[in-house]
């Protein structure tokens, strides 16, 4: 996933660019690069690493110009260099180009345009389409136009922002299937363009999102957009709600630190306005289903990737325990290679902060080509997977910068209860039922509190574990995802090797794993298999192990059975597994601090994965 900004308008392009490219950093940081174009020429600055590295090199060889284009890079094909970092000049220099996505046809264009007397500059797939508009630009056809052609010959999914000395005037932005979105920002008389909303949030909350297969044709003064088939385009131009200190770190050291202590207010905004506490009634505002076909729902897959695939396990238990509707949980980049059988009436929930993650994006599709109701969870507005979807359920978390989802994830968990919610109230159940129901929701903001309030306890045990190999995880029922949560979060902000587990799996084979060097974390709240995970603790100290022990606020018997022991508040099971999140990113946040690790832009990750 990379980060593309474009700006035309009367300010200088640079600055705005870096700002936003900034700002978009945690979609991929293996280089960075901006072009702009004044007097006849296009100026390029790019090198290997972080933003930084382009800043300073901006500050030693500054540019200037009222249009340009930027992108941050997360390595497809090319090494992570200087030569393969974009913006890529076409061989002549007339055009640049920033793109996200693969060419997955480039070996043979590459091959085609070499044989026609192009030489290329960089390993990149991304080059071959600048000389693809290069060889349209020589043959007479403007700059939309000869873009237009070009995006015909790729296979594979892109999203491509251009502009040409031909037409200092103009940037041409396009999509192509699910490589991360196009955005188009509406500002007074100046536009940009934008992979996502943060980059540009600053200058505009007027933006338009750019649909597989469209292109938009921006001047300083505004935008026209067309099909890729030249069919002019229509767009309703969005005004966001987020507002720009929601997406800044404010007083945290990291993003994810941040976003993780937002979670008492994100839980807050994801029940406003859906669930009526006085008349104890859920109502989604952009997800409707009839009584009637809500009865007539079969069954409910939940598919996901990561930590939406977590979620959407927990998703599973709420639904099936609340609205008695059989559920699955699919992994997204699994569900469309096991031929699922989707029956008629079936439905499809897909779960993605993003919204752009191609792997859930290509089992949504799945769905549809069966027939199959499709519904989404997502976070980022104008994505992909929203706007796909019959009906969707906002997470109204704020953007999520930290590449470790924490606030996002708790919120999806939230959405699930109140889909099931809802979906039982359509399915008829007893008024009586649904209120307690939804009772629960009203206590859970204070409970995130209460959990968040103990942070520094999660400080003092990073200490003692953060120069750990391995970590075990263990849940069960409804807590076993957040079992394989914590793991997730763990490994990937911290690098130590984690692994979640079902706790009644643990005798069939991992407790050989158990010694002094193996550090154990038990979820054991009281719920109905809390004497089973009492008695895996106490398998694991049989056997030298060292074990965390998650348990519910006033349980002293565990304090005799586990090595350390850390709180959540009583809480309906079915809304635990919110609560239990919380100590598992804020272990593996402090852990990962600890060891000095990039915690917002972990090694080798991105905010979303938009490559399969
Ligand atoms: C979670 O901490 C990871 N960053 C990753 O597993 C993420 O959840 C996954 O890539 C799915 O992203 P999405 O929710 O945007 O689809």
């Amino acid at each position: 996933m990379c980060g593309i900004v474009g700006y035309i308008g009367s300010r200088q392009a640079a600055p705005i660019i870096l700002e936003g490219l900034r700002r978009l950093e945690y979609r991929g940081y293996d280089s960075a690069g901006l072009a702009v174009m004044e007097d006849g020429r296009i100026e390029v600055r790019r090198d290997v690493g972080k933003l930084t590295n382009l800043e300073r090199l901006l500050a030693e060889q500054p540019v200037t110009g009222h249009v340009g284009i930027g992108h941050t890079r997360w390595a497809t094909h090319g090494e992570p260099s200087q030569r393969n970092a974009h913006p890529h000049l076409s061989m002549n220099g007339q055009v640049v180009v920033v793109h996200n996505g693969i060419v997955e046809n480039f070996l043979s264009l590459r091959q085609e345009l070499e044989a026609e007397g192009v030489h290329f500059n960089s390993e990149t797939d991304t080059e071959v389409i600048v000389q693809l508009i290069e060889r349209y630009l020589a043959a007479g056809y403007d700059l939309a136009e000869a873009t237009r052609r070009a995006m015909h010959h790729l296979k594979g999914a892109h999203a491509v922002v251009t502009m040409s000395l031909q037409q200092p005037g103009v940037l041409v932005g396009v999509r192509i299937g699910n490589a991360g979105g196009l955005t188009v920002g509406v500002g007074e008389g100046e536009m940009f363009l934008a992979s996502d909303i943060p980059a540009i949030l600053e200058h505009t909350r007027h933006m338009t999102f750019l649909d597989s297969r469209q292109m938009a044709v921006v001047t300083q003064d505004g935008f026209s957009c067309f099909s890729l088939d030249g069919t002019p385009v229509t767009k309703a131009i969005q005004a966001i709600p987020w507002d720009t200190v929601a997406a800044e770190k404010g007083e945290y050291r990291h993003f994810m630190q941040k976003e993780i202590f937002e979670q008492a207010r994100s839980v807050t905004d994801t029940i406003r306005g859906r669930a009526d506490f006085e008349r104890g009634r859920i109502t989604l505002e952009n997800l409707e289903i009839s009584p009637e076909a809500a009865r007539r729902m079969r069954k409910l897959f939940i598919v996901a990737c990561g930590t939406s695939w977590h979620a959407a396990l927990v998703g599973r238990f709420m639904v099936e325990s609340i609205a008695r509707l059989p559920a699955e949980a699919d992994i997204g980049s699994e569900f469309r290679y096991r031929d699922p059988i989707i029956e008629p009436d079936s439905t499809v929930l897909a779960i993605t902060q993003s919204g752009e993650t191609v792997d859930t994006l290509a089992a949504m599709e799945e769905a549809r080509s069966q027939g199959a109701r499709l519904w989404s969870i997502v976070n980022v507005i104008g994505s992909q997977a929203q706007r796909l979807a019959d009906g969707y359920i906002l997470m109204h978390a704020g953007p999520e910068v930290g590449v470790a989802s924490t606030k996002a994830f708790t919120a999806s968990l939230v959405d699930q209860y109140l889909l099931a919610c809802y979906l039982a109230q359509q399915r008829g159940m007893a008024d009586g039922r649904l209120r307690a129901l939804i009772d629960d929701l009203a206590r859970l903001p204070d409970q995130v509190g209460r959990v968040l309030d103990h942070a520094v306890e999660y400080e003092a045990l990073a200490a003692e574990f953060y120069q750990a190999s391995n970590f075990l995880y263990l849940g069960r029922g409804i807590n076993y995802p957040i079992a394989l949560e914590g793991a997730l979060k763990l490994k990937e902000i911290s690098y130590i090797h984690a692994e979640g587990y079902p706790a009644g799996e643990m005798k069939h084979g991992p407790i050989a794993l158990i010694d002094e060097h193996m550090p154990v974390l038990a979820i054991a709240v009281r719920d109905r298999v809390y004497d089973k995970m009492v008695s895996q603790i106490e398998q694991v100290k049989a056997r030298g192990g060292t074990v965390i022990a998650l348990a519910t606020e006033g349980d002293e018997v565990i304090r005799d059975k586990a090595d350390h022991v850390v709180y959540v508040p009583e809480a309906s099971p079915l809304l635990t597994p919110v609560l239990t999140a919380l100590p598992m990113q804020l272990l593996a946040y402090y852990i990962a601090v600890r060891r000095g690790c990039d915690v917002d832009q972990p090694r080798n990750l991105a905010k979303s994965v938009t490559v399969e």
